[in-house]
C-alpha cells in the first residue's frame, strides 16, 4: 500500500431553486475526473439552504434531484464521496468554534451578504451573516488543499485562508489552508435577459438561467430570445457587449475554443449563428445528463444508500478533524 497521503479536494453546491449551466460550467464540470488525484468530497449544503427560508417538502426532493444531478453528470460516488451537509454533525461544531475566529468587520464585507440581505429584507438572519464561517467549516473540516468554485466564491475562500491562518497561528498547524480552483472561462455565467447579473439558481424569470432539466426546445427558445444589442457584430466587450459576451463564454467553455478564436470564426456572421451554436452545445451536452438522471432519480433506494455510505465516509475525516480542534483549545477528551 502506498504511504503518499491524497491531497483533498471538496466542494458543495445550495439546494435551493435549480442546478443551472452556471453552476456546471463554473462548478460541477470541473469536479469531473479529479477523483483520479485527489480525495474528493462533494455536498449538498442543506444547513446554508435554510439561511433563506424553505418549504419542507420542496427542500428534501431537491436534495435528491441535486445528488441525481451529480450523478447524472458523471460523479461516481465509488469514486467521490457525495454527502448532505446536515447528516455530518462536525459541520455546525466546527463552524460554531470558528465564530470566535472570525471578526464581525470581516463578515460585514463579504458581498454575498449584502445581496442577499437586499433581496430578503424580511428575514436577514444571523444565519446570513455567518453563512461564511460555516463554508470556512465545510472546507477546514476535511482539511482540502483545492476548492473548485466559481468566480462568485472567491471572497468567501479568502476569509476560509484567513481564519484557517489565525487559527494555525495561535494552536500550530491544526489546518491546511485551502486554494480556490477557479476556471479561466465559464467561472461568471450571467443571465440571458440580464446578462450584467449572473445567472441564478433562485432567480425570479424562468426565462433568465438555462437549468439542468430544460428540455431541448426550452434552451433553444431561450438562447435564441437572450438579450444582446443592436450592434450586430460579434465582439468580447464585457462592459459594452455583456449579453454576446455572455454568449461567447458559454460557448468557450462548452467547446474549449478559445473566446478569440470564437470571435475570428463568426466575424461578419449574425448573432443568430452564436445563438443557434450555442444552443447546440447546450442540448448536446444535456441530453444524455438527463436521460442518466431520469435513471437515477427513478432508484431512490440507490440515492439513499449513497448519502449513508457518503455521511459515514465524510463524518469519519470530520472527526479527525475535530478532534484535533478539541484538543488544541483544551477541552477535555471524551
Ligand atoms: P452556490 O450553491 O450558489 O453555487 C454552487 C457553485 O456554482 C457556482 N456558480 C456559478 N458559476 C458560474 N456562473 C454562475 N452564474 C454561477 N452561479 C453559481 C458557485 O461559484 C459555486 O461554486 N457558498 C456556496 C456553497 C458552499 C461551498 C462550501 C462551496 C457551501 N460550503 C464549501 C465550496 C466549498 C454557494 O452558495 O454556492
Amino acid at each position: 500500500m502506498s504511504s503518499e497521503k491524497r491531497p483533498t479536494v471538496l466542494s458543495g453546491i445550495q439546494p435551493s431553486g435549480r442546478l443551472t449551466i452556471g453552476n456546471y460550467l463554473g462548478a460541477l464540470k470541473h469536479w469531473l475526473g479529479l477523483h483520479d488525484r485527489f480525495d474528493c468530497y462533494y455536498m449538498l449544503v442543506d444547513l446554508h439552504a435554510i439561511t433563506v427560508r424553505q418549504d419542507r417538502d420542496a427542500l428534501r426532493e431537491r436534495c435528491h434531484e441535486f445528488l441525481a444531478l451529480y450523478i447524472a453528470c458523471g460523479l461516481d460516488p465509488a469514486q467521490n464521496v457525495l454527502f448532505v451537509q446536515s447528516h455530518v454533525p462536525q459541520h455546525a461544531e466546527l463552524a460554531w468554534v470558528l465564530n470566535t475566529y472570525t471578526q464581525m468587520g470581516e463578515l460585514n464585507r463579504m458581498t454575498q451578504f449584502k445581496d442577499k440581505s437586499a433581496k430578503h429584507a424580511d428575514n436577514i438572519n444571523a444565519g446570513l451573516f455567518t453563512y461564511p464561517v460555516l463554508m470556512a467549516a465545510d472546507i477546514l473540516l476535511y482539511q482540502a488543499d483545492r476548492v473548485p468554485v466559481g468566480d462568485d466564491q472567491k471572497q468567501h475562500l479568502e476569509l476560509t485562508r484567513d481564519i484557517a491562518q489565525r487559527f494555525n497561528k495561535v494552536h500550530g498547524p491544526v489546518f491546511t489552508v485551502p486554494e480556490p480552483m477557479i476556471p479561466p472561462v465559464g467561472a461568471r455565467i450571467m443571465g440571458l435577459q440580464t446578462p450584467t447579473a449572473k445567472m441564478s439558481k433562485s432567480g425570479d424569470a424562468e426565462t433568465d438561467a438555462l437549468y439542468l432539466l430544460d428540455p431541448p426546445e426550452v434552451v433553444t427558445r431561450k438562447v435564441k430570445r437572450a438579450v444582446t444589442d443592436t450592434d450586430n457584430a460579434i465582439g468580447f466587450d464585457v462592459a459594452a457587449k455583456p449579453g454576446v459576451s455572455n454568449l461567447l463564454s458559454m460557448l468557450a467553455a462548452l467547446s474549449g475554443e478559445a473566446i478569440p478564436a470564437l470571435v475570428d470564426r463568426f466575424e461578419g456572421k449574425g448573432y443568430g449563428h452564436l445563438k443557434g451554436e450555442v444552443a447546440e452545445r447546450v442540448v448536446a451536452l444535456l441530453t444524455p445528463i438527463q436521460t442518466r438522471y431520469h435513471e437515477v432519480r427513478a432508484a431512490p433506494d440507490y440515492l439513499q444508500q449513497v448519502l449513508r455510505e457518503g455521511a459515514q465516509r465524510a463524518a469519519g475525516k470530520a472527526a479527525i478533524t475535530l478532534d484535533r480542534v478539541h484538543d488544541a483549545l483544551g477541552y477535555i477528551p471524551r
